[in-house]
């Protein structure tokens, strides 16, 4: 992994992120228009990895909440099949919070579907903490928010100090 450069995502990496979104099971494709945010909007707390030669390798897609200025969310997280388990994520993890600590943000969140055991161990791993809420079940020794993406779409929220 010689030529591995992490950098800010920008609004051409956009059809390359999608179509590496469309591979990033178990997590939904989401619509272009969707993607077309980050690339044009949340480029400070966004990134890529990539490889010459092989292009985009990975991405992490995150913002700075508007509504409370010390808090920032990681929508979606992702490494292509065949890159995975060597470190790329923990990578541009690594850059956001670079970027986090410097505009002076507290607390990352982040919401996993609770059957997404590889993303739930991932998060753990890397000190994410369960975060619980009113309406917070308790599933298989996993905290898990009921309805919090919608009727019957219940997630895991996750939160780490910056
Ligand atoms: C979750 C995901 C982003 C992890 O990417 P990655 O580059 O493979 O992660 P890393 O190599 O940085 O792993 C860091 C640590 O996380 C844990 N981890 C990573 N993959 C794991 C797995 N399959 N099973 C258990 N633990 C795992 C390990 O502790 C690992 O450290 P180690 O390699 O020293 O054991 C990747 O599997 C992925 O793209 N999944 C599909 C999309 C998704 O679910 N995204 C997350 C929700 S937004």
């Amino acid at each position: 992994m010689k030529n591995i450069r992490i950098r800010n995502l920008e609004e051409e990496d956009l059809i390359q992120i999608a179509e590496l979104a469309g591979k990033c099971s178990p997590m939904i494709t989401e619509k272009n228009s969707v993607y077309h945010l980050f690339t044009k909007f949340f480029k400070r707390t966004s990134f890529v990895v990539e490889d010459h030669g092989k292009g985009i390798m990975g991405f992490l897609l995150g913002f700075i909440s508007q509504e409370n200025i010390n808090e920032a969310y990681i929508h979606l997280l992702c490494v292509k099949p065949g890159f995975k388990k060597e470190g790329l994520a923990s990578c541009l993890l690594k850059n956001l919070f670079e970027v986090l600590k410097a505009a002076g943000c507290r607390r990352v969140f982040l919401v996993t579907n609770p059957r997404n055991k590889v993303a739930i161990s991932f998060y753990k791993d890397l000190g994410f903490t369960e975060y619980e809420t009113d309406q917070t079940m308790n599933i298989n020794g996993l905290k898990v928010a009921r309805d919090y993406s919608g009727p019957g779409d219940h997630k895991v929220v996750f939160f780490k100090m910056v």
